[in-house]
């Protein structure tokens, strides 16, 4: 992490800081830890659809004693009278909040903004540039119900283009030292990609080839023009997952399209930890709330 408190990408941060927070994670894991009773609220600003991401974040908080105020989505919002993101940022900051937590599409300059508050700031998804926490939290799943990080084999599926999520394990795979495959339908592929990543046709040679296996859903949101699904091939079935290592992970950061980028039978394969991931997400995004409000009243 940068030492500003803004956690926008994984760029500025080191092993040993991620590592750090892993330890965090699994010291919350086993204890609630309330910390914050007289720190600010924590705005949790979030301008896209989330469960997930905005649950846990509160429920992160909540464990440290934080209470959280919520902005989700447009409606009731003055941007129904045509306010902008950026003021509404610049207004929901003035209120004094101890952390902006914000989701937003591709048109917000969140670095930017971020720098413009000045106030310790958690990218909650950015358009398709990047989810740094989801990209922390799958990493700490793999680390935990492997045994390891360093040397895995991740094995990306479906939307490899729009996905966020990815963007942010290119990052984070640098750090930690674990190797990225990719697999998708070609018009779902990025037309540039690093020479360090293993790029498959055929999926069963890329499940043949991952320790983890993450499926991802068509990004129809981020289309710039109406695309079909990925065809069946890259959905993930009993059948295709017979060539997937009976020790492997699998995983999807959610939400699910059940029966397109995996089969309904997938949830009950012993091998499937979508919703332990979800669980971990939560002792991840604690640890870094935590770490950025450390010492802040
Ligand atoms: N993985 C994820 O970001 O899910 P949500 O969109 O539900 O937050």
């Amino acid at each position: 992490m940068s030492n500003k408190p803004f956690f926008i990408d994984l760029k500025q941060s080191s092993e040993a800081e991620i590592l750090e927070l892993f330890k965090s994670a699994n010291h919350f894991q086993k204890e609630f830890f309330f910390t914050f009773e007289k720190t600010a609220p924590v705005a949790l600003i979030f301008f896209e659809p989330s469960t997930r991401t905005r649950m846990s974040f509160e429920i992160a908080c909540n464990r440290l004693g934080l209470q959280t105020v919520l902005l989700s989505g447009k409606e009731g919002t003055s941007l129904e009278k045509g306010e902008t993101f950026e003021d509404t940022i610049y207004n929901i900051a003035a209120m004094d909040p101890s952390l902006l937590i914000v989701r937003g599409g591709a048109h917000l300059s969140m670095q930017t903004l971020a720098e413009r508050v000045g106030r310790p700031w958690i990218n909650a998804g950015w358009g398709a540039q990047g989810h740094p926490t989801q990209a922390l939290l799958d990493a700490y799943s793999i680390h935990k119900f492997r045994g390891r990080l360093k040397n895995e084999r991740v094995l990306f599926v479906g939307d490899i283009k729009h996905s966020r999520v990815v963007s942010s394990h290119f990052e984070l795979a640098q750090i930690m030292n674990y190797e990225v495959g990719l697999c998708g339908p070609a018009h779902l592929m990025p037309s540039t990609l690093d020479s360090s990543f293993q790029i498959f046709s055929k999926l069963e040679d890329g499940l043949r080839w991952a320790t983890v296996v993450m499926a991802l859903r068509v990004q129809h949101e981020r289309h710039e023009q109406a695309v079909s699904a990925p065809s069946y091939e890259f959905g993930l079935s009993t059948k295709s997952l017979s060539h997937f290592s009976q020790e492997g992970l699998i995983m999807h950061p959610g939400p699910v399209n059940w029966g397109v980028e995996l089969s309904p039978e997938v949830a009950s394969d012993p091998r499937c930890r979508i919703l332990q991931q979800v669980t971990q997400g939560v002792y991840v995004r604690q640890a870094l709330v935590y770490h950025l409000l450390r010492g802040k009243k």
